[in-house]
């Protein structure tokens, strides 16, 4: 009577939205072997609510996803047979159930211990930052006209998402003022441009001020079109060179893939300019490989090309964080996207430190490693 009762109460459970969780523990020696206890939550799949069955066992986990009847089923199955507990934990009542040594079921309910749902979603996508029916996304090619992101532009959009994603958290943190001042270096097609733009206004709900910078005249005109045409009035593109241009006020410098020594134009210019965030995603590493000369106990390593080329780009970007930091930035050096989606993987982000920053030390540690490589210069010259 207890072992239906139960079953009555998880299906009722279950199908007004108040089923929580529930556990199968204390296995008998009828149980399957090493099987320690079974735990069930509901998951959304793609074709809705299931009943998610984790048996755990000794050493793995295996989730099996169950409707309704098939769950009813399994635990009909399982209770007072593999199992001598279970507790089901509703929004309403917590019920447990407990086996006798002679079989009888008893049935107990308390106060629920947890009131509020359990977010069920399994393969949900992860949080939008961005609404693909956008127009301006279709104008850049990302989006077909009915707002469906292009199978050619699924690496670009991914890339996109994953940047605001460090935008927002970055934010978060170290919130911009409202009419924020923000550059994008060598912006080229500007979709990322754009993607700021309409993430802080639209999402973050500042009303920013973006200029991309951008050598090429011919993608800086339709970036311009694109952005009237939307309405974006506070986001412009200027035709220049990174090193001509310098802003009366710069909150935050952006340079995503800025090739070859521009990233390091753009840093110097946001260090000069105070900026209070810094992100780049260095391109191109080829100014250092060509100087380096290593005097190091790294010389013998370094001979195989490979390896030389991938210890410039440590250098590059190392220095680069380096630099930052001297100049009293917190500095931080992650993955921006996995190599699956670009070769292009490393972000460099910086925020304005209140620490004084220990200058001279850093510069020595340059300095070091500037030494230790045959390193005279990087950054082209032209800070
Ligand atoms: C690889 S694209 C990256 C575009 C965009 N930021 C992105 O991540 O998709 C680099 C762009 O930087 C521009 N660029 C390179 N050096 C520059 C400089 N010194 N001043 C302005 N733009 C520059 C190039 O013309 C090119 O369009």
């Amino acid at each position: 009577m207890s072992t239906h009762r139960f079953l009555e109460v998880f299906q009722s459970a279950f199908e007004t939205g108040h089923l929580l969780k529930c556990i199968l523990s204390k296995p008998t020696a009828g149980a399957i072997p090493d099987l320690k206890n079974i735990h069930i939550r509901l998951v959304t799949l793609k074709n809705g609510v299931k009943i998610a069955f984790n048996y755990r066992y000794q050493t793995r986990d295996e989730v099996k996803n169950y409707t309704l009847p098939e769950a009813l089923g399994h635990l009909q199955h399982l209770l007072g047979t593999s199992f001598q507990n279970a507790v089901l934990l509703t929004t309403e009542r917590d019920y447990s159930l407990r086996y006798e040594k002679d079989g009888t079921a008893l049935l107990s309910d308390n106060k629920p211990s947890m009131t509020s749902p359990i977010d069920t979603a399994h393969n949900r996508e992860k949080k939008r930052l961005l609404d693909p029916a956008a127009p301006w996304l279709h104008a850049l090619g990302i989006t077909s006209a009915k707002g469906e992101v292009l199978a050619a532009a699924q690496d670009k959009w991914r890339q996109i998402n994953k940047y605001l994603e460090i935008i927002e958290n970055l934010l978060r943190s170290h919130p911009l003022p409202t009419d924020a001042r923000i550059a994008d270096m060598g912006s080229g097609k500007g979709y990322l441009t754009f993607a700021l733009y309409a993430f802080l206004k639209d999402s973050m709900g500042l009303q920013p001020q973006v200029t991309g910078i951008e050598l090429r005249p011919a993608l800086v005109d339709f970036c311009n079109k694109t952005a009237q045409n939307n309405g974006f009035e506070g986001l412009q593109f200027v035709a220049a060179d990174i090193n001509d241009y310098h802003p009366e006020r710069l909150d935050m410098l952006i340079a995503l893939h800025a090739c070859d020594t521009a990233t390091d134009l753009a840093l110097a210019a946001g260090i000069r300019q105070q900026a209070q965030i810094i992100v780049a995603a260095p391109c191109c590493h080829k100014q250092i490989r060509r100087d380096m000369a290593t005097r190091n106990e790294m010389a013998p390593v370094l001979r195989f090309g490979i390896l030389e080329e991938r210890q410039a780009e440590i250098l590059t970007d190392g220095i680069r964080a380096l630099l930052l930091e001297a100049n009293g930035y917190k500095t931080n050096v992650f993955e921006f996207i996995s190599t699956e989606h670009t070769a292009k993987n490393v972000m460099i982000t910086a925020i304005t430190s209140k620490k004084e920053a220990p200058k001279q030390k850093v510069l020595d540690k340059i300095a070091a490693l500037k030494a230790g490589f045959g390193i005279r210069e990087q950054g082209g010259g032209r800070k």
